[in-house]
């Protein structure tokens, strides 16, 4: 193993630990909590104190790097992937769950380098579970190699998704018709966990067929994309073309015929892109 990130690989370890404690410890406690683009869209201090410790020790250590981060984005920072090696962070995905303290809340950690992502690392917080992913080296939980599953057959497929922040009717009414149409398809089920982080970790470990999102961002998307591919997955654009970090959507499989037939059933619901903000 090793490469030349280990170093990184190692601190996004790291920090994401020590983040998944802090975490932990604030979900039972009381919270303040506001909304960013939405009613629907929260934000509270814990998810402001656990960026603020990510970023400071990363910016400490490799100052010549670049970050995308999801308070710093709400607060207006650009997000740009330049060449440069960018660090792309998500301090609490699963922030409702946690105002709620229903206990299915990640850290995310993706790095990229030249425009590639090299490694990703998501820790579930409550049952301490650490995911992790590297370019050319595999995907992990706790140390246990992980397999997407091989089902090919939508009417045989468990499919998760997520609401995206979004409440108005027209987006409302597009969520639940391409929810509609995959139970029309046969799916076993939809499942909405309320984390796009830790229902993408469920895709990479072969409990779930396929996952798709209109709605969710870059640092929802950047850790879990190589956690899933180094297990086998397919990660594409809801259009059936390549995916595009910055686009705001997602389709994610075991093998390349679901996403397809995914891909084929949803209607489009334009959320902009992250790079346009
Ligand atoms: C959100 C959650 C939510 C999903 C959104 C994400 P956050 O992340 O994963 O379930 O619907 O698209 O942005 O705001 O909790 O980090």
């Amino acid at each position: 193993a090793g490469g030349p990130w280990e170093e990184c690989f190692e601190a996004a370890v790291q920090l994401a630990l020590r983040a998944g404690q802090i975490i932990r410890k604030a979900l039972s406690e009381e919270k303040r909590v506001s909304t960013k683009t939405s009613a629907a869209d929260l934000v509270t201090e814990t998810d402001h104190v656990v960026e603020a410790l990510i970023l400071q020790e990363l910016q400490t250590r490799f100052p010549s790097h670049r970050f995308i981060a999801e308070e710093a984005a709400a607060a207006g920072a650009k997000c740009v992937l330049t060449p440069s090696p960018t660090w792309i962070v998500d301090p609490i995905d699963g922030t409702c769950n946690f105002v709620h303290r229903f206990p299915t809340v990640a850290v995310s950690i993706g790095f990229a380098v030249n425009q590639e992502l090299e490694f990703g690392v998501i820790y579930h917080c409550t049952e301490e579970r650490l995911y992790t992913g590297r370019r050319g080296q595999g995907a992990f939980c706790n140390g246990q190699r992980l397999r997407v599953s091989g089902e090919t057959d939508l009417s045989k497929a468990l499919v998760l998704t997520e609401i995206g922040p979004r409440r108005d009717p027209a987006t409302l009414k597009l969520f639940l018709s391409n929810m509609e149409r995959l139970l029309h398809a046969g799916a076993h089920g939809v499942r909405v966990i309320g984390s796009s982080t830790l229902a993408l970790c469920h895709l990479a470990a072969g409990t779930a067929d396929a996952y798709y999102q209109f709605g969710l961002h870059c640092w929802d998307l950047a850790a879990a994309t190589v956690i899933i591919r180094e297990a086998g997955g397919i990660v594409m654009d809801t259009s059936g073309g390549p995916l595009d970090l910055m686009s705001c959507r997602v389709v994610a499989a075991g093998t390349r015929e679901m996403a397809v037939l995914i891909a084929q059933a949803l209607q489009t619901i334009n959320y902009g892109r992250d790079d346009e903000r």
